[in-house]
C-alpha cells in the first residue's frame, strides 16, 4: 500500500553532506521513495563517486559542490537547484565535523573550523534555502542535531555549543517561518556507527558503556534515521515545527543502574 501521507514522491530535497554515513543514507531513503534528490559536499570527485554508486544501487542522485562554510558555495547551490528544478521542499542540513579535545587545548582555528560549518552553514544554507521556501509558501528544513543538544558529552565542548545552537536555530526559525507555511525541524541522533564515529566505537570500554546505557541495547545505524527524517519531510508532520526527535535507542530517556535489579 502507497499511503500519500508518508510520500515525499515528487519532493526535490537537497542533503548537505551527502557524500557518506548519515546524510547519504538520508538521500538514498528518499531517492528510494521518489523524490529528486541533490547531495552536497566539498569535493567533487568525493560527491561524483558516491552519486554514482547511489545510481547504480538504484537509488539516482544529484551532485552539486558546496562547502557549507562558503556562503559563494551556499549562494550556487541554491541557485543552481531553483534554476534546474524550480522549487526546493526539503533541505536535510546534515553536514557537521567534530573534534575530541579537552577544553583547555582548543586552538581558535579549531574552535572556528567546527562552528563555521556545524552553526554558521547551517544557517546561511537554511536562510538561502528558506528565502525560496517563503517564496513558494511552502517547505520543510530538518536539522542533524545531537545527544549535545541538551547536555555536551565530555570532550567535545565547540561540538556541543554548535549542536545547541542547531537547537535554537530549530526552534527561532520554526517560529518565524510558521507563517510562510514552511516548518523547521531536528533529529537528534544517538550514538550512530559511521566514519565520524567507528573509531571511538571500536574500543570495547566504548561499546560497553554504549550498550550499558542504551535502553535498547544497541548502537545506532544509520538506516535507523530515515524513517523520521521522511516523516519530518511528509505531510504525516504537518502540524509539526520547531522539534527535536530524539532518535537514541532511549539514551536520554533516563539513567540506567550499572546493577541488576
Ligand atoms: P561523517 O563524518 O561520516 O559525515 C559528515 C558529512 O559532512 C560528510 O559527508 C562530510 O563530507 C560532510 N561535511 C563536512 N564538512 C562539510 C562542509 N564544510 N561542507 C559540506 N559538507 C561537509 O559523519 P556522520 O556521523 O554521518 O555525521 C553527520 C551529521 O550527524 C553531523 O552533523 C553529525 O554531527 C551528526 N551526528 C552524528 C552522530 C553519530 O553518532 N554519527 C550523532 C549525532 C549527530
Amino acid at each position: 500500500m502507497s499511503d500519500d501521507l508518508f510520500s515525499v514522491a515528487g519532493q526535490v530535497v537537497i542533503v548537505s553532506g551527502g557524500s557518506r554515513g548519515i546524510g547519504r543514507a538520508l538521500a538514498e531513503g528518499f531517492s528510494m521513495r521518489g523524490a529528486q534528490v541533490v547531495i552536497t559536499g566539498r569535493e567533487s570527485a568525493t560527491i561524483e563517486g558516491a552519486a554514482r554508486e547511489m545510481k547504480s544501487s538504484g537509488n539516482p542522485v544529484v551532485q552539486i559542490v558546496c562547502d557549507v562554510a562558503s556562503l559563494d558555495d551556499i549562494a550556487r547551490l541554491v541557485e543552481t537547484v531553483v534554476g534546474r528544478f524550480g522549487r526546493i521542499d526539503t533541505l536535510v542540513n546534515v553536514a557537521g565535523v567534530n573534534k575530541r579535545k579537552k577544553v583547555e587545548t582548543f586552538t581558535p582555528e579549531e574552535f572556528d573550523f567546527i562552528l563555521n560549518v556545524n552553526l554558521r552553514g547551517l544557517f546561511f544554507l537554511s536562510q538561502a534555502a528558506g528565502k525560496q521556501m517563503i517564496a513558494q509558501k511552502s517547505g520543510t528544513v530538518i536539522n542533524i542535531d545531537s545527544l549535545n543538544t541538551n547536555s555536551p558529552l565530555k570532550g567535545v565542548l565547540p561540538y556541543a555549543v554548535s549542536k545547541a545552537g542547531v537547537s535554537m536555530m530549530t526552534r527561532g526559525m520554526a517560529a518565524e517561518w510558521g507563517e510562510h507555511g514552511v516548518r523547521v525541524n531536528a533529529i537528534a541522533p544517538g550514538f550512530i556507527l559511521t566514519d565520524m564515529t567507528n573509531k571511538l566505537w571500536s574500543i570495547p570500554t566504548m561499546q560497553q558503556w554504549g550498550y550499558a546505557n542504551t535502553p535498547l541495547k544497541r548502537l545506532g545505524q544509520v538506516g535507523d534515521l530515515v524513517g523520521t527524517a521522511i516523516y519530518l519531510a511528509s505531510k504525516a508532520s504537518a502540524f509539526m515545527t520547531g522539534q527535536v526527535l530524539y532518535v537514541d535507542g532511549g539514551m536520554s530517556a533516563g539513567t540506567l543502574w550499572p546493577i541488576e535489579l
